[in-house]
């Protein structure tokens, strides 16, 4: 079972990741940190509060990367990249050398293989697969992740390290990591928040019949998960009961 650690609101659940975070940090004679960031809303709180606390940090050796992007350019509104290069990367001072995005702006495919590319060479390798030390990863309503949607379940077990993905309504076409790349990470850690992740989140979480349909349920039942809560996402478990 993944560990859960609950926080009264999002904020604390946004302070207690960013506290994990630093304390990640390697010292300066051990290796280069490697963070896979998830994109959506939930991580805004986090970005602002290390611009907000955690300006004076030393980002040297610390890598960050994207589990998904959509497929638009930098300064669109929905560019996960956008949004932590204005919110964090910038106002922190994050070496552009550490910032590896996905090149949105260009055709998928081509995204995708690109992004595969930098991954190989910027991430270890372990057995022909990117092992991230902490990969951030948020939840949908849906129950998916990264950009692995209920519609597209054949990513989770793709032979390749990203894919080209959509979203199930609107059809904005994605690069995702893949499932062998989320379940190669040291360390994963989920942050939900939100009643309305609530229902979706127990029926995973509580292995209830057909929770193999979401996404999600693949990725949270080895050693080393971590869920980030907030007590309106865990409202329907049974120690909230
Ligand atoms: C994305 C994300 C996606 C996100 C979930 C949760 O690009 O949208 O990577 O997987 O983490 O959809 O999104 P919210 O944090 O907005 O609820």
């Amino acid at each position: 079972m993944p560990t859960l650690q609950t926080y009264p609101s999002v904020d604390s659940v946004a302070e207690a990741f960013v506290n994990h975070l630093i304390q990640s940090i390697p010292r300066a004679d051990e290796p280069d940190l490697h963070v896979c960031l998830s994109g959506g809303s939930t991580p805004k709180r986090m970005f602002e509060i290390l611009a907000r606390d955690h300006r004076d940090q030393n980002w040297s050796n610390v890598h960050f990367y994207w589990g998904d992007e959509r497929c638009v350019a930098p300064d669109d509104s929905e560019s996960n990249f956008g949004v932590a290069r204005d919110l964090f990367l910038v106002p922190c001072g994050v070496p552009e050398k550490n910032i590896h995005r996905v090149i949105g702006e260009i055709e998928p495919a081509q995204a995708a293989r690109q992004y595969e590319a930098k991954l190989k060479e910027h991430v270890p390798m372990v057995n022909d697969v990117p092992q991230f030390d902490l990969m951030i990863l948020g939840m949908g309503d849906d129950g998916h992740t990264a950009s692995i949607f209920p519609h597209q379940m054949e990513l989770i077990e793709s032979e390749r390290i990203c894919e080209v993905a959509t979203h199930p309504q609107s059809q904005q076409n994605r690069v995702t990591i893949t499932g062998k790349v989320i379940r190669g990470a040291k360390q994963i850690c989920f942050l939900v928040t939100g009643a309305a992740k609530a229902e979706v989140l127990s029926q995973i979480l509580e292995q209830a019949d057909n929770a193999r349909r979401f996404p999600t349920s693949h990725f949270c039942f080895a050693g080393n998960v971590v869920f980030f809560l907030d007590q309106a996402a865990a409202s329907n478990l049974p120690a909230s009961k």
